[in-house]
């Protein structure tokens, strides 16, 4: 055997692999023989630059109940079982009329999809309708109850959820079958992969390791008693290696999200804006009325704007709501024609979790309407927006005005492109757009590789908007989306990514 220089914990990795199959480095830590894992690993890549070990990377893939496994959990069922049990004695329904209770129609759907893979049912046309008819195997299910392969793993999935998951390994054996199938469905099973590393020794190592080798003392860090004492002379030092293995050390550092808005609040000072903020909740008067949106408004109904329970409303300045109160119902002196209907203080009254931050825009004007103004906010609005890869019910809005003697559209556009160009955007395009606030109003896109993305709003204020504050210049608006923006900025598919707390991806993601 060929001369093989060891230090004391390859020697000990050695020895405690010596006649074991692959173990992994937690493993070999539970023995107590080793103070950190890091020893164990950093042995292990001397001892593979050796020849003497093999370190095997594989994914170990577990499984947590996700948002709808949670709910079939809840009601101790799935939907196609549902489905089979309203089926009942008879055994045949038309397909049009199956609806048992406790199922929406979407569901009613997916379940009955089920029951066919599942060969429960099968359908037959007769007589222009469609019927099912349940098979001897959905009789039997229907006999056998609820807990069916599918459900099982899901049980397993919630039952191991605090350690981390039902193992693959461990589901498989409950019913292979019924995994592959639950792993086509939506909503069911989170799949968690790690890296799971073992380690096991090669013909060498093992040769090696029978041949007898002794522990003898190894110094792997100088002291001055060591120094001083002369031990160091007798000793065997271990010799540095840069490649050897090391833990990977994650510094705190800003959220994506955070980084962004600090960048953008960067820029926006950098411009001379001043930063300004607001509440959440609001009242419709300064969310909407102030702003000339109509009181019929079809954003006002219950599709977008959460109502709030408590405070249900809120005061409103009653001497402004009178002004703002006619130019709604016929322009009052703004020349405007106004909406022409019946202009409800009760309905302004209503507070609402505000839909976006042009109300703090509209409150800094009321408190300040003589120029210069220059004002950015980025905050959170509320949508009532179903979630999905590109919507959020919470979402941020980077706002801001500009009011001053002779600004104009053009100034309105350079803002705009300055800001995205300094975000490192340098392409934007603008189309025309509507709001009930703004003349002309500005739909913003911008150009992320080939695709054109539209980002926010802008316009100029309407004098129906200005005109109650005796506000004289143009007011120059935009409003644009952050979490967008910061998907390109992160290059993310997902915008909920930005909120799901995944630390790994957080601390392999470099910031900006
Ligand atoms: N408030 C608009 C929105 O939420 C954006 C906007 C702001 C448009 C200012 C014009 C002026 O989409």
């Amino acid at each position: 055997m060929e001369n093989l220089e060891l230090s004391l914990n390859e020697r000990k990795v050695l020895l405690e692999l010596a006649g074991k199959g692959p173990v992994s480095p937690e493993e070999l830590m539970a023995g107590g023989k080793f103070a950190e894992l890091v020893e164990v690993m950093s042995a292990a890549s001397w001892l593979k630059s050796k020849g003497l070990l093999d370190i095997h990377e594989k994914i170990d893939t577990r499984y947590i109940p996700d948002r709808e496994a949670k709910e079939y959990l809840k009601r101790g069922e799935l939907p196609e079982f549902s489905l089979l049990k309203s089926f009942g004695d008879a055994g045949k329904k038309e397909v049009s009329e199956l609806q048992p209770a406790g199922l929406s129609r979407d569901e009613v759907q997916i379940a009955l999809g089920w029951m066919k893979r599942n060969g429960w049912v099968s359908i037959r046309k007769e007589g222009g309708k469609s019927f099912a008819q349940l098979t001897d195997a959905g009789k039997k299910q229907l006999h056998d109850g609820p807990e069916t392969g599918q459900m099982r793993i899901i049980r397993l999935a919630a039952a191991m959820e605090r350690d981390g998951g039902a193992p693959e390994s461990d589901a498989k054996k409950l019913d292979a079958h019924a995994l592959s199938m639950l792993l086509t469905r939506k909503g069911i099973l989170k799949v968690k992969e790690k890296y799971v590393r073992t380690l096991s020794l090669t013909e060498k190592g093992k040769r090696l390791a029978s041949s007898g080798i002794s522990v003898g003392e190894e110094i792997t860090q100088l002291t001055p008693e060591i120094l001083q004492s002369g031990r160091w002379k007798g000793a065997e030092i271990r010799p540095y290696d840069i490649h050897t293995f090391a833990p990977a050390q994650h510094g705190g550092k800003a959220h994506v999200l955070r980084e962004s808005i600090a960048r953008i609040r960067d820029i926006f000072l950098h411009m001379g804006f001043t930063e300004i903020s607001g509440d959440y909740i609001e009242s419709c008067f300064w969310n909407m009325d102030a702003l000339f949106i109509p009181q019929d408004h079809p954003a006002r109904d219950a599709q977008d704007t959460f109502y709030m329970k408590t405070p249900a409303t809120m005061d409103i300045p009653e001497e402004l709501a009178g002004i703002i109160a006619k130019i709604h119902e016929n322009g009052g002196d703004t020349g405007s024609e106004g909406w022409k209907y019946k202009w409800d203080p009760n309905q302004a009254r209503r507070a609402i979790l505000r839909t976006h931050t042009t109300v703090n825009t509209i409150r800094y004007l009321r408190d300040h309407p003589d120029p210069p103004v220059k004002v950015f906010s980025v905050g959170k609005v509320f949508r009532r927006e179903a979630t999905d890869n590109k919507h959020l019910a919470e979402f941020h809005q980077i706002e801001g005005i500009v009011m001053e003697e002779g600004a104009s559209f053009r100034m309105l556009i350079g803002v705009i492109k300055e800001f995205y160009a300094r975000m490192g955007f340098p392409e934007v395009r603008f189309r025309p757009s509507y709001f009930p606030y703004t003349e002309p109003s500005l739909e913003v896109e911008v150009r992320f590789g080939d695709r054109w993305m539209e980002l926010g709003g802008a316009g100029i204020f309407r004098p129906e908007v200005t005109a109650p504050f005796k506000i004289k210049h143009p007011v120059l608006a935009w409003g644009l989306g952050l979490e967008r923006l910061v998907m390109k900025r992160y290059e993310i598919a997902d915008i909920r990514q930005l909120y799901q707390g995944d630390l790994e991806w957080l601390r392999k993601t470099p910031i900006k």
